[in-house]
């Protein structure tokens, strides 16, 4: 399973992508909004020349024509942008137009495995399901990832399945375990992803054995 990061703060992915960790990065409104005042086209124009890997940007506009008016205008901003549209028929119009175009689409905001299905079938590149916001509502997100599995082997379906909403590390792990292609993480969330508190006493340890070694 691939590792994305899910921000537009240039510092996190800087940071992330020197890790060798990183194989793509995806964006929404609300991360955007984040970084106050960052232009969006720059913005994604600066996250493609640090991560060699598909960057998502999402539309705005809520009907397929606005869709893939601005697919089409993003599409031109680098070769590894991916149209970010929502799990809505809207949604499909405009990733089944963008694909005959040979444009990529991750489709979002998926809550079921048949959002997932329909997207697949209206040529979408990613599907991503949020694990941690099916989570919130008391469902059980892992299983969502599960679903979109299994209903993917059984239609040979190569459409990627990106479990977003991440909340902890072990939603990575269980991602993994679940079937999905790639997991796209927030920064704190794969800053935790490496740290255990053996991991830091073993340190304390070798350094004080190193240094009261005998001559
Ligand atoms: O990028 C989409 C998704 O990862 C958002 O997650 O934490 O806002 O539910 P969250």
């Amino acid at each position: 399973m691939q590792l994305y990061l899910d921000t537009a703060n240039l510092g996190e992915i800087r940071e992330a992508a020197s890790w060798g960790v990183l194989s793509g990065v995806t964006t929404n409104p609300t991360l955007m909004a984040r970084e106050k005042g960052a232009d969006f086209q720059a913005t994604i124009q600066e996250i493609a020349s640090l991560v060699d890997g598909p960057i998502s940007a999402e539309t705005i506009a809520l009907d397929a024509e606005g869709m893939i008016r601005e697919g089409l205008e993003y599409a031109q901003w680098h070769p590894n942008v991916i149209i970010k549209v929502p799990s809505t028929t809207e949604g499909l119009k405009a990733v089944y137009a963008l694909a005959k175009q040979n444009i990529r689409t991750n489709v979002t905001l998926c809550f079921n495995p048949i959002q997932a299905l329909m997207a697949a079938r209206a040529g979408a590149f990613i599907i991503s399901p949020f694990v941690g916001r099916v989570d919130d509502i008391g469902v059980d997100g892992i299983q969502l990832i599960r679903e979109i599995r299994g209903v993917y082997n059984a239609g040979g379906i190569q459409t990627r399945i990106l479990s977003a909403s991440i909340r902890h590390p072990r939603h990575i792990v269980e991602s993994a375990l679940a079937g999905a292609d790639i997991a796209t993480c927030p920064y704190k969330v794969l800053q935790q992803a490496m740290q255990h508190p053996l991991t830091d006493i073993g340190i304390e340890r070798f350094l004080a054995d190193w240094q009261h070694r005998q001559a």
